[in-house]
């Protein structure tokens, strides 16, 4: 059977061969996009597999500065810790401690590979007893001292070394905190990336296993992001625009999209999508069922994120990403 008529476009043409598709392709992923997450453990030659984020480890300062090494040579620009204390209080006295484990990380890394970029996520629900993101008064996060107490964690971060800070808690005015508190101390080359739309998502499932963080009652709904809302994306974005912020983010990013280009059509800061624990992790869990090629769904999602307008992706495929790529 023949159709009855000429067809004027067939943009099949453009997809015959593979130099035409490579020639014709809108969207280029490469290694230079991924920032890649880190757990930092205290200890000496620690790496521990990670039971719910196969592939990624609590690794202790002398691992982490080889994986840092690791994924720069494969092209990563930057890297994001976090840490695992010692020990938790209500304080999160371990978060703004001078030896604490992710200003000890940070202090080797930048040591070791100078060029890496090396971002911390700053919030304390590792830190707390409770697992909340702040300073609780009469069982309810307090905003304006968890606001204070992340401006000290992120001061003392800066003070380790560390190039950007990225407040995670979403506090009202935690960036504005932090970037008064970084100028006063004198580091105003620091930069922030702020979790702007930080949604109180169930993609972070895994991630609470690898950080320990977990809050022991209730949930952080009071204090991220409803997953309906976009237009209050934007305006928690504006916010963290005019309190300071160098970079901007969407989290997670493959339910979220949307957010991510309506961001990218209205600010012109570097925008991140941070392709979160649950979303690497149901990926993992289907693959090892053989339901799916890791690979080629990596790269799909990850591709998604670029095309919906994200410059960084914060991504625990980052190193094999960046390998995949090279081959
Ligand atoms: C800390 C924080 C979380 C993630 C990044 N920083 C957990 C949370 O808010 O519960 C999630 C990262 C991931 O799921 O990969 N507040």
């Amino acid at each position: 059977m023949t159709l009855p008529f000429d067809l004027n476009q067939r943009p099949r043409r453009l997809r015959r061969t593979a130099t035409l598709r490579r020639m014709v392709n809108e969207t280029r992923l490469s290694a230079n996009d991924f920032m890649y997450p880190l757990f930092v453990c205290h200890g000496k030659n620690v790496s521990e597999p990670i039971g719910s984020m196969p592939g990624v480890y609590h690794l202790s300062v002398d691992n982490i500065i080889k994986q840092a090494e690791n994924a720069f040579k494969l092209g990563v620009p930057s890297v994001l810790l976090f840490g695992l204390p010692k020990t938790k209080n209500a304080r999160a006295s371990e978060a703004y401690a001078e030896k604490g484990i992710v200003q000890q990380a940070v202090r080797a890394i930048k040591q070791n590979v100078p060029d890496l970029v090396v971002a911390t996520d700053v919030c304390v629900c590792a830190y707390t007893d409770h697992g909340h993101c702040g300073v609780l008064r009469d069982g309810e996060v307090d905003n304006d001292p968890s606001a204070e107490l992340l401006a000290k964690m992120a001061v003392s971060h800066a003070a380790a070394g560390a190039d950007i800070v990225a407040p995670s808690a979403m506090m009202d005015g935690q960036v504005a905190a932090i970037r008064y508190a970084l100028d006063d101390k004198g580091f105003k080359n620091t930069a922030i990336m702020g979790y702007s739309a930080k949604y109180a998502s169930a993609f972070y499932g895994p991630f609470r296993e690898a950080a320990d963080s977990a809050p022991g009652k209730g949930d952080r709904k009071a204090y991220q992001m409803d997953p309906a809302n976009a237009r209050e994306a934007l305006l928690e974005t504006e916010l963290d625009v005019e309190e300071g912020a160098d970079i901007i983010m969407v989290k997670p990013a493959l339910a979220y999209l949307d957010v991510l280009s309506l961001m990218r059509e209205n600010f012109e800061q570097p925008l991140a999508a941070y392709n979160v624990s649950g979303e690497y992790s149901m990926v993992k869990a289907a693959a090892a069922k053989g339901w799916a090629d890791e690979r080629a769904v990596a790269l799909e999602m990850l591709t998604s994120m670029r095309r919906a307008g994200a410059d960084i992706i914060i991504s625990y495929w980052a190193a094999d990403a960046a390998r995949w790529l090279a081959e």
